[in-house]
C-alpha cells in the first residue's frame, strides 16, 4: 500500500496542518482581518429620519420589482430585440440609476417586491431584490404586494426578514399593536420626518408616512378578489395621526403621505377627471370599499397617497383634496407594455422659509423618471401647497361666521 501510493503520508501531514489553520481562519478571522470583518447583526440606519439643511426631503417610490431569481430570470413584455440580454438584473441596474440620479433620502418600496412564483428561494430574492438599497446606505421602507408571498416564506415571515434587513426602516407592525390592538396584516407602521437640524422642529415630526398592508388574495361570499385595508388598520392609522397632530404645536398639521399596494376603489372614478401621467390599464382592487378614503379624509393630515399594482397606470389624480399616485411598473420581470419604459416616481417635500430658519413644509412635489439613456424626467407637478390649506381653513372660517 505504501509503496503503491507514496505521496500519502505527505497529503495527510498537509491535511494535518490545513485543516485546523481553515478553522481557527473561519472562526478567528474576524478578530484577525479587521477589513473582512462581516458583522451579523443589521446595520442600522438613523433615525428619526429628517429634512436636510437645504430644507428638502425627498422619496424614491419603487413600486413592483416583481424579482425573481436574477440573472437566470427573463424579462416581461420588452421588444424582441432586447429580450435576450435582459433579465432581473437590469431592474437591479434601473434602481442603481435612479439611486444614483436622485440622491433620495427614502427608498419606499410599495410591494410586489419579487415576484412569489418565479423566486426559488424567497429570502434570497429578497436579498437580491432590495442590494441597491443596502449598498446605497440609504434609509429604506418596504410593505407588501400580493405576489410576495408565493414563494418560500409567508407574509409575516418576509416582513420580519425585511425589517432585519441592513438600513431598512420597515417594521412589521407597531409595537403597540402586540397588547390589546391587534392590527391585520403584516406591515403597518408609521415613520416620523423631523425638521431640519438646527430649525427649532429638530424634534418635531413635520412630516409623517403611513404604510399599511392592503393584503394579497380572498375569496368574499364565493368570490375571489384581491385583499384591502382593514378596520383594525384604518383605527390604529386614524389614532396614530391623532396623537401626531396633538404633539404638533403650530396650528397647522403636520402633512402626512400614505404608502400601499393595491388602490382603492374610488381611483376608477379618475377616469373621468383630470389626470397627469397614463391611465391605460383597469384599476385592480377588491370590491370591497372598507372605507379607506374615508377615513383618510378625515385623519385631515393625509396629503397624497401612493401605490402600485397597475403597472400600465402612472398617473395622479386628486380624490376628496387628496392626491392619489400610481408609482408606474419598475421591473422587468413584470408585466409591462413593450416600448413604454419602466418607470419610477419621485416625491419631494420642500419647507417654507421662516425670517430666520426653516418652518413647516410648503410644497409636496413629484416627478417619474423613465428608465431610457438618459433617465428622462416626466410629468413634474405640485400635489400640495401649504396654500391650499390656508385656503380651505379661510373658507371654513368664513363660513362659521
Ligand atoms: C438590460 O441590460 C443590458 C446590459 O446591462 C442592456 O444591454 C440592455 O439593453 C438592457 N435591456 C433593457 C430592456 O433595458
Ligand atoms: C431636541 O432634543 C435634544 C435632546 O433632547 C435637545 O438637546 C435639543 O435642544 C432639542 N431641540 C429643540 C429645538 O427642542
Amino acid at each position: 500500500m505504501m509503496t503503491a501510493h507514496p505521496w500519502r503520508p505527505y497529503v495527510l501531514l498537509v491535511l494535518a496542518i490545513s485543516i485546523p489553520l481553515l478553522l481557527f481562519e473561519s472562526l478567528f478571522s474576524h478578530l484577525i482581518f479587521v477589513n473582512r470583518a462581516r458583522p451579523r447583526i443589521k446595520r442600522f440606519a438613523e433615525l428619526p429620519l429628517r429634512f436636510r439643511y437645504d430644507g428638502t426631503f425627498k422619496i424614491l417610490q419603487v413600486a413592483d420589482m416583481h424579482f425573481g431569481n436574477g440573472k437566470a430570470t427573463r424579462c416581461k413584455d420588452v421588444l424582441d430585440s432586447e429580450f435576450e440580454w435582459c433579465s432581473d438584473l437590469n431592474t437591479t441596474r434601473f434602481l442603481r440609476r435612479m439611486i444614483e440620479a436622485e440622491r433620495p433620502d427614502l427608498i419606499a418600496f410599495t410591494g410586489d417586491n419579487i415576484f412569489g412564483p418565479s423566486a426559488t428561494d424567497a429570502a434570497e430574492s429578497l436579498f437580491r431584490a432590495f442590494a441597491p438599497a443596502m449598498e446605497s446606505m440609504i434609509p429604506w421602507a418596504a410593505i407588501l404586494g400580493n405576489h410576495d408571498q408565493e414563494s418560500s416564506m409567508n407574509r409575516e415571515e418576509l416582513m420580519s426578514l425585511v425589517s432585519l434587513m441592513d438600513y431598512s426602516v420597515s417594521q412589521v407592525n407597531p409595537p403597540s399593536a402586540g397588547g390589546t390592538m391587534r392590527i391585520e396584516g403584516f406591515g403597518n407602521y408609521h415613520i416620523k420626518v423631523h425638521g431640519a437640524p438646527g430649525s427649532g422642529l429638530d424634534n418635531t415630526s413635520i412630516l409623517n408616512l403611513y404604510f399599511l398592508d392592503s393584503g394579497d388574495r380572498v375569496v368574499v361570499s364565493g368570490r375571489k378578489t384581491y385583499g384591502w385595508i382593514r378596520e383594525s388598520q384604518l383605527n390604529w392609522v386614524h389614532s396614530i395621526s391623532q396623537q401626531s397632530q396633538l404633539q404638533v404645536e403650530s396650528q397647522s398639521l403636520s402633512p402626512a403621505l400614505a404608502f400601499f399596494h393595491i388602490p382603492i376603489p374610488e381611483v376608477r372614478d379618475l377616469w373621468f377627471k383630470k389626470i397627469k401621467g397614463t391611465f391605460q390599464e383597469y384599476v385592480a382592487c377588491s370590491f370591497v370599499n372598507s372605507g379607506v378614503l374615508n377615513t383618510l379624509v378625515s385623519m385631515r393630515d393625509v396629503k397624497a397617497v401612493f401605490f402600485g399594482h397597475d403597472h400600465l397606470n402612472d398617473f395622479c389624480g386628486e380624490l376628496n383634496h387628496i392626491s392619489v399616485c400610481y408609482g408606474g411598473g419598475f421591473g422587468y420581470h413584470a408585466y409591462g407594455r413593450a416600448g413604454w419604459p419602466r418607470r419610477a416616481r419621485v416625491i419631494k417635500a420642500e419647507l417654507r422659509k421662516g425670517s430666520k430658519t426653516w418652518m413647516g413644509i410648503q410644497n409636496i412635489l413629484t416627478w417619474k423618471r423613465i428608465d431610457d439613456e438618459r433617465l428622462t424626467k416626466i410629468d413634474d407637478q405640485v400635489l400640495w401647497s401649504h396654500a391650499d390649506d390656508e385656503e380651505e381653513d379661510s373658507s371654513h372660517s368664513q363660513k362659521d361666521v
